[in-house]
Parts: C-alpha cells; structure tokens; sequence
C-alpha cells in the first residue's frame, strides 16, 4: 500500500480506500455481512486505513459493520461518514435552502446517531452527502459544525458532490470550511480535471475519488446481455440501453491492459491514482478478493504520460440518472 496526505487535514490515508455503500444494503441488494466484515478487515491487513461511510447506507447498518470489524483497530483507521439530506428528491433541487436540507438541529442530531454507529467518541471526517454551492450564503449549518468542532465530536467536514456536476463545489472548495471533497471521477467521467482539482491542489483540500469503477461499469465483470434486478441500484443504473452501451465502451479500454495492470479494475483505480489532486480512491469492495486485486493497484506500474492522454478520449458525457 501507498499513502497520501488528506489536503489541509494532514492525515496520511491509504491510496485505496474502502467505499463502503454496497455493504450497507442500501439500493445494492442483499449482502452477506460475514463476508463484508471480512472484506474490510482483509483490506485492513493489506493496508488499508481510509474508509467511506455514511448513516444512509442501510441505516447505519454500513457504519455499525465498520465499528464491529474495527473494535480493536479503531484508532488506526480513519472513517468518513456523512448527514443524510433532509429533503425528499435527489439531488436537492435549484431554490432548496440549506436550513430545509441540513438544518442545524439535523446535522447535531445524524452526527449523534453516526458516532452511536461507529462505537466513537469522535468521528474523523463528517461530510455533508450532498451540496449546493448556493448554501454558502447561509450559515445555521455552519453554526452546526463548528458546535460539533468545539465539542470535540468531529474531527474534519467534508463535502460529497452531486454527482457529475464538479462545478457545483467550487465555491464550497474556495470557503475554506471544508477539508475534503468527494467527487465522481473515473475514466469515462474525467470533469473534475478542469476546475476542481487544480483548485484543490491549490487550496489543500482533499479529494476523495468515489465512484472509480462507474458503479461496475469498469468493473469488467458486466455483460450486455446480462440480467440485472431493476430493485437495484445498478439495475436501475444500467437500465435499457445503458447496459449495452456501458459494455461497448468498456470493451475498447482492453487495449490499454498489460503486465501489472492486467484487468479493468486495475486500469481504472490507476487512472485514478494518475492525478496529484486524488488523495484516496474508494472502490466500493464487498468481496476479499476484490479487496486483494484493488489494493494491488498502487503498486502497479504507473501509467504513461502517453497512455494518459489516450485514456482522455475515454470519457463521454453521462448521466444516468435524469
Ligand atoms: N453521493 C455520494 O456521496 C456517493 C455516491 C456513490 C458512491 N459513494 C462512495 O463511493 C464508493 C464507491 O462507489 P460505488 O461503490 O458506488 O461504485 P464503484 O466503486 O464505482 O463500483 C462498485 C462495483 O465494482 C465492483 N468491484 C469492486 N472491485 C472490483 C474488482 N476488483 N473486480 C470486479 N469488480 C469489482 C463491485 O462489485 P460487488 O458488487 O461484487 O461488490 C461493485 O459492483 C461507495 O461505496 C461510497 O463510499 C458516495
């Protein structure tokens, strides 16, 4: 394993991290939770100390897996969680206030039930799961974190990012309220490049690249004649043609694999890896040997300036969600 700083937080964290939502049973389907504990505590043995939660992972079921893996190592991993969004729809919709998605009293009240979860006195790195730059304005949720600072409940904030849309952070970055960022970025989505990491990089906030395998998409394990449950998220993700298209394209990025980077998994998470900006990346890993295969990632052979700006042609605008 390799280690990167988190931006102004200083902490070290390990360049894969472990993404945590599919544990959860959240919108994932059915999971084993045996086999979860054992995929967080072989990432942990293969060195692993950055892990991405959040309370609406099932929940809290996510979180309260994490306390049960880590009861003994608790002070050698460093866990983000996040507050859920108080509204219905997602993301908020243009016009949605702060005080209605994360009113002060909401932010206090899920930092408390997320600290019960994990079994700790201080969470790490609270995040907000969802932003909109407006909300900068306002300040009853900043009044909420920086009560939760004083008292000594969490340690760093932290920002996850509507999805596809980097530039909805920026002036959420530029603040300096927040210590971490959380972005989609992965080889067919490349948007955070052009502004949010240069000014990352700029302000030393750091970047957690969540969504690195395009929720299965570089996985290199779907198929486009493959049956997919619709009361999933990746049924719903990949719905009609999405599926077929997401294959294509996939298919194209064989050509990039060799020694050392022999799989798909491995070509994405080196991509990932392949920016400065990218502090950790946090596949979502439910299985050890997935586990084994990503955190061998960092030792992989870096890429090549030449592959690097080939993979650019890679990216192509999506949103499957709308
Ligand atoms: N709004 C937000 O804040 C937000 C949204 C999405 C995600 N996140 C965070 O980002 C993390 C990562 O995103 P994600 O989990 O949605 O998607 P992801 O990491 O892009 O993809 C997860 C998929 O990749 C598969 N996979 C992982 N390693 C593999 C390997 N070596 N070989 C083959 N398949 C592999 C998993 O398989 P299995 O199905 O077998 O496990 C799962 O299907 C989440 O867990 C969460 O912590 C945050």
């Amino acid at each position: 394993m390799q280690f990167r700083r988190l931006g102004r937080t200083n902490l070290e964290v390990s360049e894969i991290g472990f993404g945590a939502w599919g544990i959860g049973k959240a919108w994932w389907g059915e999971t084993d939770d045996r086999l979860s504990i054992r995929a967080l505590l072989r990432a942990f043995e293969r060195g692993v100390n950055f892990i991405d939660t959040a309370y609406a992972y099932g929940d809290g079921h996510s979180e309260r897996l994490i306390a049960k893996a880590f009861q003994e190592y608790r002070e050698r991993v460093t866990v983000a969680t996040k507050i859920p969004l108080k509204t219905s729809g997602w993301p908020p919709q243009p016009g949605t206030r702060a005080k209605e998605a994360f009113p002060g009293a909401w932010i206090i009240d899920h930092t408390e039930k997320s600290l019960r979860n994990l079994g700790t006195d201080c969470i790490d790195v609270q995040q907000l799961h969802i932003w909109r730059d407006e909300w900068i304005q306002e300040t009853e949720w900043h009044e909420a974190v920086k009560q939760l600072k004083r008292e000594g409940k969490i340690r760093f904030f932290g920002v996850s990012l509507i999805d596809h849309a980097p530039e909805t952070g920026l002036e959420a970055v530029r603040s300096g309220i927040f210590d971490t960022v959380q972005v989609i970025y992965n080889i067919f989505d490349q948007s955070p490049v052009k502004e949010l990491f240069p000014l990352c990089q700029q302000v030393d906030v750091g970047v957690l690249a969540r969504v690195p395998l395009d929720e299965g998409g570089l996985s290199g394990k779907l198929r486009p004649d493959m049956p997919l449950d619709p009361d999933t998220f990746p049924g719903y993700y990949f719905r009609g043609e999405r599926l077929k298209d997401t294959c294509t394209r996939a298919e194209q990025l064989t050509a990039f694999l060799r020694d050392g980077v022999e799989s798909l998994p491995k070509l994405a998470l080196k991509f990932c890896l392949s920016h400065p900006a990218v502090s950790t990346v946090i596949p979502g890993m439910r299985r050890p040997e997935h586990v084994d295969e990503n955190c061998a990632v960092p030792d992989a052979p870096t890429l090549t300036s030449q592959e690097l700006q080939t993979l650019k042609t890679h990216a192509w605008p999506r949103n499957f969600y709308e």
